[in-house]
């Protein structure tokens, strides 16, 4: 076999079995075996460059020229859909189309994925371009970039496709990837990406295609343009498109009533959480072509389709002002004021901007219309800027305050951190009041009857200003303040009383000091006899404690410097807390489970779960959530989950009775 035959040989190959793994998820050959056949074609590519074909598999792992992109007139203007959000409206369309046509009509309902939206010319078989939305009439020559997105074929297969066509669809970033991106920069420290569709935007506009192939974009395709298509119907040209070796989605439908439209929109509302990649509602289009023609285009979209949008999840709202919170360790929360805005049911009135970067990320001006956001946490957060609707109108760029807005304090930003500090811990009010509450919470010090606004009450009646105080209050001085009846008053200081047997390892969790959790507490309590060798530690004597590193080292040194807290702990010394061990309480401690990973699982007999954490911590062990090649072994109670004894079997990680690891520790 001659050298040319030989390259295409290993292309025709290469193209097959990354449609087999993309599109198909279905791989025939191992990945090893995979990037063998690359390289071979690399090596005789490199050798051979008369035989170039910039549709060449090889093509798909990007190359590191910096390119700027030339715009290309689309053949099609890329129009966009109305939007709709409630079935109303969407019996409205179904109705208006029933009278234009009057005639039977399939309405083919699709998933609308919210990623960023991509034009593909093929010529003879070869994807020839790529080209982004843009403004609709021109765009982005992104081609290089979308060749590295393997379920995109750069060769089609059979023989039976138009000699030149269009194909549009999402180009996406999945869940998944993006989690790992934005962790990737979280730990570079660079600013994060909002959601997919930004990444997925972003990475697309990267000048660099070999970063472009390491993202992991995919691909849906979901319209196609022409002038000879197969079919008439839209559906039946998708499944004609899958054959040619395109990614379609395998959850678009054909409904023939209203009903079943209603029915696929309420399903894929709930089940959509499920998709690897994210979408925002769903995309209803007429399904002939004949009558899509028939009901042609308004200026901006077609009167064939619609969208509708899932409930917004995601808002457009003003931002108004920006203000800030200061929080119990001086960390400054930057908290974008908007106008008030319907999301997921609730009235949003605030959303977190996170720290100074973020904003920046935003290039946020006051009087922007701002996406919100409501993911998995509480808080709604600001994802992203309508730079299309900034007018000169708008107000100034967002700049991070310089002192603190509590106490007008010069705020500091430990190097390697994305957060802002108010330094003045002992004076910031929001700083006094948070610490005391976090002195008293559950884990800490646990002073039942004290809660925030009872703090908040006794802090601006002068009464206490740190937790030192909290031991010289009396029954008498606090029976009779607002609705502070004698008995509550009398609990209160009963729970402060109680609070002096806490043991010396909470009392340093509840001391506040940054970065010092509760497992950090814990592996000081045994490290140090009591808080005065603690104070009198050294750097390097800090961090050769398990799970002390130089932060936290640094921080508890810094705690230490600070002359105020120097005096509250020789008050809470002499108000007579537990500033050191009990040995007694040190007996129990052993490095009997030193460097071991243990995962609780089940019912138990003797013990209770948190019992058993106590216990493995006190051996020196490390309770962990999941099972991972790291475990040592699974402490297994009675009922022990079957995907976990499963996942245990399958790794090989031992698994011990409560007889057999309360032996083990005694
Ligand atoms: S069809 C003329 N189908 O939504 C209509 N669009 O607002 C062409 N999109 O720019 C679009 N999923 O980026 C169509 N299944 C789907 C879609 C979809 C997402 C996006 C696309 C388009 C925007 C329209």
């Amino acid at each position: 076999m001659d050298i040319k035959d030989k390259i295409e040989e290993l292309r025709t190959e290469l193209h097959r079995h990354n449609y087999n793994y993309y599109v198909l998820n279905a791989p025939e050959i191992s990945d090893k075996e995979f990037d063998d056949k690359m390289h071979a074609l690399q090596e005789l590519e490199e050798a051979h460059p008369e035989y170039m074909d910039a549709t060449s598999p090889t093509m798909r792992v990007g190359s590191d020229i910096n390119k700027n992109f030339t715009q290309v007139f689309h053949k099609y203007p890329m129009l966009s859909l109305a939007n709709t959000y409630s079935e109303a409206e969407v019996a409205d369309f179904y109705e208006r189309v029933r009278k234009t046509l009057n005639e039977d009509f399939e309405i083919c309902c699709e998933m609308k994925y919210d990623g960023t939206s991509i034009s593909l010319t093929y010529e003879d078989g070869r994807l020839v371009c790529a080209v982004t939305r843009g403004d609709g009439e021109k765009g982005d020559d992104v081609t290089d970039n979308v060749k590295t997105i393997r379920s995109v074929p750069l060769v089609l297969h059979g023989g039976h496709y138009p000699s030149s066509f269009e194909i549009r669809g999402e180009i996406l970033m999945p869940w998944a990837v993006f989690e790992e991106l934005n962790r990737e920069k979280e730990a570079r420290e660079e600013p994060l990406f909002a959601n997919p569709r930004n990444a997925a935007s972003g990475t697309l506009k990267l000048q660099n295609s070999s970063i472009v192939a390491a993202r992991k974009l995919d691909a849906y395709l979901y319209y196609l343009l022409g002038d000879n298509l197969p079919c008439d119907g839209h559906y039946e040209n998708l499944q004609k498109v899958a054959e040619w070796g395109f990614k379609i989605s395998d959850l678009t439908r054909k409904c023939h009533t209203l009903q079943e439209v209603f029915d696929f929109i309420k399903y894929w509302d709930v089940e959509r959480k499920n998709l690897p990649v994210a979408t925002d509602g769903i995309v209803l289009k007429v399904n002939s072509l004949r009558q899509q023609k028939n009901l042609g285009f308004t200026a901006k979209s077609p009167r064939w389709a619609i969208a509708y949008k899932f409930q917004a999840e995601r808002a457009l709202t003003r931002l108004v002002k920006v203000t800030y919170q200061v929080g119990r360790t001086g960390t400054v929360t930057p908290v974008a004021n908007l106008e008030p805005v319907q999301l997921s049911g609730t009235i949003v009135r605030r959303a977190s901007l996170h720290n100074a970067d973020i904003i920046e990320g935003l290039d946020l001006h006051i009087g922007d219309m701002v996406y919100v956001e409501k993911g998995g946490e509480i808080i709604p957060k600001i994802t992203g800027v309508d730079t299309d609707s900034r007018s000169f109108m708008s107000g100034e760029k967002v700049k991070f305050i310089t002192c603190c807005p509590e106490c007008g304090s010069k705020l500091t930003r430990y190097e390697g951190e994305a957060a802002h500090y108010c330094p003045n811990e002992t004076m910031c009010p929001p700083q006094i009041k948070g610490k005391i509450e976090h002195f008293i919470s559950r884990k800490a010090m646990n002073i039942d009857g004290l809660g925030p606004e009872t703090v908040d009450l006794l802090y601006r009646l002068g009464l206490i200003g740190n937790a030192a105080d909290l031991y010289d209050l009396t029954v008498e001085k606090i029976k009779g303040l607002d609705r502070m009846g004698e008995k509550s008053a009398e609990n209160i200081i009963a729970g402060i009383a109680q609070s002096k047997k806490v043991p010396f390892e909470r009392v340093i969790f509840a001391l506040g000091i940054r970065f010092v959790g509760e497992t950090v507490a814990k592996k000081i309590a045994r490290a140090f006899k009591d808080i005065d060798e603690l104070r009198q530690a050294t750097f390097e004597k800090l961090i050769s404690i398990d799970e002390i590193g130089e932060k936290i080292a640094k921080s508890i040194l810094l705690y230490f410097t600070n002359e105020e807290n120097c005096q509250l702990i020789e008050r809470l010394k002499s108000s007579r807390l537990q500033l050191y061990r009990i040995e007694k309480h040190l007996s129990e401690y052993t490095d009997k489970l030193a460097g071991k990973s243990i995962v609780i699982s089940g019912v138990f007999i003797h013990h209770s779960r948190d019992e058993y954490k106590e216990l493995i911590e006190k051996n020196g062990g490390k309770n962990v959530g999941s099972i991972s090649g790291k475990t040592s072994f699974v402490l297994a109670g009675e009922n022990m989950g079957s995907t976990k004894l499963e996942k245990a079997n399958k790794m090989g990680v031992a698994i011990l009775s409560e007889d057999d690891f309360l032996k083990l520790i005694s």
